[in-house]
């Protein structure tokens, strides 16, 4: 579904991602692991585009993500997490759900335009992530894991198909743990291709169908779960520099 090929980004010297080559395959889980500066967000900002690459390819379904312009690659079926930082702490969890996907931040300008359809998404949303109880809430008076279901909630929104997630579960409590992961397989089940980058072992090897390590910008391993974890190599990565 999602091929990366030789793909390179550097920013004036440093080469955060090194000729990455990799497949993503329709209807599987993905996780890309590997220690802080390894370049995992890079590569993510590359497939969604917030930078371009410099050279390699970027193939979608069959099509050149790379080349195409931005504007398009929205309306594809890509979904990306922005881990929520920044929130309109005035307005209600549903008007933040509706904006964050409108238009980002910024947009309660757009407020007045919310349509009972986007009300309606954003309420079978929040009933599948099981915080509903919230919809009419200030954003403000949240606690930090419903803010990260949030997160995931405000890539739900777009009914993504290839849904990109960057370390959806850094912070969170076990019970809210397990509650993503359950969230995470049901997508899944539910037909979604899902990537994500997150640094709990625990997360990546319960749910994932195929881990990816990076390392210094580059693809040092692939393989499943099992694989993975008896790979000397892999290990060396993160007691190196992430123990
Ligand atoms: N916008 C940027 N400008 C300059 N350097 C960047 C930028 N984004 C990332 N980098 C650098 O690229 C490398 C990889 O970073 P990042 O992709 O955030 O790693 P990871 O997500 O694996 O922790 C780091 O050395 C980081 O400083
Ligand atoms: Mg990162």
């Amino acid at each position: 579904m999602l091929k990366i090929n030789n793909a390179t980004k550097s920013f004036a010297g440093i080469v955060a991602v090194d000729g990455c080559s990799f497949e993503i395959k329709k209807g599987t889980i993905s996780a890309l692991i590997g220690p802080n500066g390894a370049g995992k967000t890079t590569l993510f900002n590359c497939i969604s585009r917030i930078y371009p690459i410099d050279s390699g390819e970027i193939i979608y379904k069959d099509r050149r993500l790379d080349l195409m312009p931005t504007h398009k690659i929205a309306r594809l079926g890509i979904g990306r997490s922005f881990q929520i930082t920044r929130t309109l702490d005035h307005l209600s969890v549903t008007e933040n759900l509706v904006l964050h996907t409108a238009g980002g931040i910024g947009s309660h300008l757009l407020l007045p335009a919310i349509t009972m359809e986007n009300r309606q998404k954003a309420g079978e949303i929040m009933e599948f992530l099981g915080i509903s109880a919230l919809a009419d809430m200030d954003m403000g008076s949240l606690s930090f894991g419903q803010k990260k279901l949030l997160d995931l909630g405000t890539v739900l929104m777009a009914d993504p198909e290839l849904i990109l997630l960057d370390e959806p579960a850094a912070g969170v409590n076990l019970r809210l743990l397990e509650d993503i992961i359950e969230k995470l397989v049901t997508l899944k089940n539910q037909g979604k291709t899902i990537f994500l980058i997150e640094h709990n072992m625990d997360l990546v090897m319960e749910i994932s169908d195929e881990v990816i390590v990076m390392s210094a910008g580059m693809i040092i391993a692939q393989g499943q779960p099992t694989e993975i974890q008896k790979n000397a190599e892999v290990l060396d990565a993160y007691l190196g520099t992430n123990a």
